[in-house]
């Protein structure tokens, strides 16, 4: 991914290469702001507005100040209007400086990963890892904050043992959500994902999925599994603003099938995304 815009909140846009945070950031000190990733289309941010009040709830759950979300919004237009493509990702971040001064606002977009494409055509290879169960409000589930390390280091221990991704489960074995992306499994025609009070993140594009889902008559059930159940599955898939809906053809090195849930929900995901382009 390459960085082709940047709008900063009292500024605008800025060169992409020019450094705009303050050393003592909290975001880089503590891990302690709040962010979004949203897929563009044709310079369209896909449910901005879901996003947005992700954002403040995140915001609000790690005690910064009230993130200024009309503010975001406009340097989000900024940051779209100013990259040379239609089709993108655009981050969001709300970092609350020193603690002393005024918060800031950051709109980043950036050039897609080329080979999600292929990736979806061969379906990802995804290993299970052992993961926080969020039950404590201090433990912030459903929070998206910048305190990533630990999803990026589930991530390349995927990697290292040869998968392309990782599904955390609790210490029970009861199915969460993958480092970036929420699951799915389909049996039959009834579709399976856990539920949101398992302490994971409410999935932009699982709301999404959670929607199209039953336009396409799919039962969807939401709940507390075991991984047995996701290997046992006739197809599973995840979600995720920028990679949408993915395939899954591995689990701990045993083939999952295809099926047709996966490459549905995706052309009903582009097509809403995309509706008047
Ligand atoms: C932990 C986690 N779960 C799920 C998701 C998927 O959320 P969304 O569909 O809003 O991109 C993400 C997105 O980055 C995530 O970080």
């Amino acid at each position: 991914m390459t960085l082709l815009a940047v709008a900063v909140g009292g500024r605008g846009l800025v060169d992409p290469d020019e450094p705009v945070l303050r050393a003592d950031d909290e975001a880089l000190l503590r891990g302690r702001a709040a962010f979004e990733t949203v897929r563009v289309y044709g310079r369209k941010p896909y449910r901005l507005t879901e996003h947005l009040e992700r954002l403040a709830q995140s915001a609000e759950r790690i005690g910064l100040p009230a993130a200024n979300v009309l503010e975001l919004a406009e340097l989000a237009a900024q940051a779209i209007g100013a990259a040379d493509t239609g089709d993108a990702s655009l981050r969001l971040f709300w970092t609350p400086g020193n603690g002393e001064g005024a918060p800031t606002a950051l709109a980043l977009v950036s050039s897609l990963p080329t080979h999600y494409d292929a990736l979806r055509e061969r379906g990802q290879r995804l290993i299970a890892l052992r993961g926080v169960r969020a039950e404590e409000p201090w433990l912030l589930p459903g929070v998206k904050s910048t305190s990533y390390a630990v999803n990026m280091a589930a991530e390349a221990e995927a990697r290292r043992q040869g998968s392309d991704d990782a599904v955390f489960v609790d210490r029970e074995g009861v199915v969460l959500e993958g480092p970036t992306t929420n699951i799915w499994w389909r049996r039959e025609r009834t579709l399976y994902t856990p539920a949101l009070e398992l302490g994971i993140l409410a999935g932009v594009t699982r709301a999404a999925v959670l929607e199209l889902a039953s336009g396409l008559d799919y039962e969807v059930v939401e709940g507390t599994f075991p991984l047995a159940d996701l290997a046992g599955a006739d197809e599973a898939f995840t979600s995720s603003s920028v990679r949408e809906v993915m395939p899954v053809t591995e689990l701990d090195g045993e083939a999952l099938g295809r099926g047709p849930a996966a490459d549905e929900l995706q052309a009903a995901l582009r097509a809403e995304a995309t509706l008047g382009q």
